[in-house]
C-alpha cells in the first residue's frame, strides 16, 4: 500500500518541492494550502509523478479547517503516514514595538496556532493506525535572535517546543516528530522579499558562511529523509539546515 502525506503551504516553496520529492518516492499527497490555484497546481505536479493526490482548501489558523483537511485526507486515502507541517507567512519585517496587535495574531494564528492544531488533529489519526512521522518547520528564527522578526521568531520557537514536547510524550506510541530550521532558501516568500529590500537581502547572503541562500529542493531532501523511515531513530530535534549560519 502506498504511504500517505499531508502537506501544509503545499502550494508553494518549500511545501511543493517535499511533495514532489516524497511523490518521486511513491507516496500519495494531500497538498493543503489556503490558495486553491497554488494548491490544485502542486496536485498536477504531483500527479505526472504518477502518484495520487488530492487538494483541500484550508486557513490552517481556523481549528474547523485544519479538522476538516485531516478528515478529507482520511476519507481519500484512509489513513495518514507522514505530515510536512509547514505553512507559515514571515510577518512584517519591522522592529518589534512598531507590530500592530493585528500583525502579532496574525502571524502566531498561522505559524503557531496552525501548527498546533495540525499535530493535534493528525496525531489523533497516527495515534488510532499505529504511528507515523511529523516534521514541523522552524526557521533558523527559532534557534537564533534575529532583527525584525520577533513575533516569526516566537512563534518559530514555538514549533521547536511542540516539537520536542510531542517526542517526549508519544515516541513511545510509534511517533516520530522533528523540526527543521531553514536558513534564507529561495522561495516566492523569499524572492518578494528580495525584491522589496535588495540591500538587506545583500547583507544576509553575506552573512551565510556558505555565501548563498538554500534551494528549496535541498530542504525537500531533509523532509523525505525524516519522514520516509530513513531516520526512525531521530526523534524531538531541530535539524539546522542553513549553509553554516547558525553554526558562527
Ligand atoms: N523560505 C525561507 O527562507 C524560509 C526559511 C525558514 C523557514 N521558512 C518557513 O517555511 C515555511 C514555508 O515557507 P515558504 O518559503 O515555502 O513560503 P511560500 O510563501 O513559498 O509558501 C507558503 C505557502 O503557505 C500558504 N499559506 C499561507 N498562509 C496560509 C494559511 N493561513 N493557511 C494555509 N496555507 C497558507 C501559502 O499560500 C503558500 O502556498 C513557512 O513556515 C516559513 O516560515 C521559510
Amino acid at each position: 500500500m502506498s504511504k500517505v502525506a499531508v502537506i501544509t503551504g503545499g502550494g508553494s516553496g518549500l511545501g511543493r518541492a517535499a511533495a514532489l520529492k516524497l511523490a518521486e518516492q511513491g507516496v500519495n499527497i494531500s497538498v493543503i494550502d489556503i490558495s486553491e490555484a497554488a494548491g490544485n497546481e502542486t496536485v498536477k505536479l504531483v500527479e505526472e509523478k504518477g502518484v495520487k493526490a488530492i487538494f483541500v482548501k484550508a486557513d490552517v489558523s481556523k481549528a474547523e479547517d485544519v479538522k476538516n483537511y485531516v478528515d478529507k485526507t482520511v476519507e481519500a486515502f484512509g489513513t495518514i503516514d507522514m505530515f510536512f507541517n509547514n505553512a507559515g507567512i514571515s510577518g512584517p519585517g519591522t522592529r518589534f514595538a512598531e507590530n500592530t496587535i493585528e500583525q502579532i495574531n496574525q502571524v502566531v494564528g498561522i505559524n503557531l496556532l496552525g501548527a498546533l492544531y495540525g499535530v493535534k488533529y493528525v496525531l489523533e489519526v497516527m495515534l488510532k493506525n499505529g504511528g507515523g512521522s511529523i516534521v514541523n518547520t522552524s526557521s533558523t528564527a527559532g534557534v537564533v535572535g534575529q532583527e525584525t522578526v520577533g513575533t516569526y521568531s516566537a512563534t518559530k520557537h514555538g514549533i521547536v517546543g511542540i516539537t520536542k514536547t510531542i517526542a517526549a510524550e508519544y515516541a513511545r506510541e510509534g511517533i516520530q516528530i522533528n523540526a527543521i530550521a531553514p536558513g534564507t532558501t529561495e522561495t516566492p516568500m523569499v524572492k518578494s522579499y528580495r525584491e522589496n529590500h535588495p540591500e538587506v537581502f545583500e547583507n544576509v547572503v553575506a552573512g551565510i558562511p556558505q555565501r548563498r541562500i538554500g534551494q528549496p529542493e535541498e530542504i525537500a531532501e531533509l523532509v523525505a529523509f525524516l519522514l520516509n523511515g530513513q531516520a526512525k531513530y531521530i526523534n524531538g530535534v531541530v535539524v539546522p539546515i542553513d549553509g553554516g549560519f547558525t553554526a558562527q
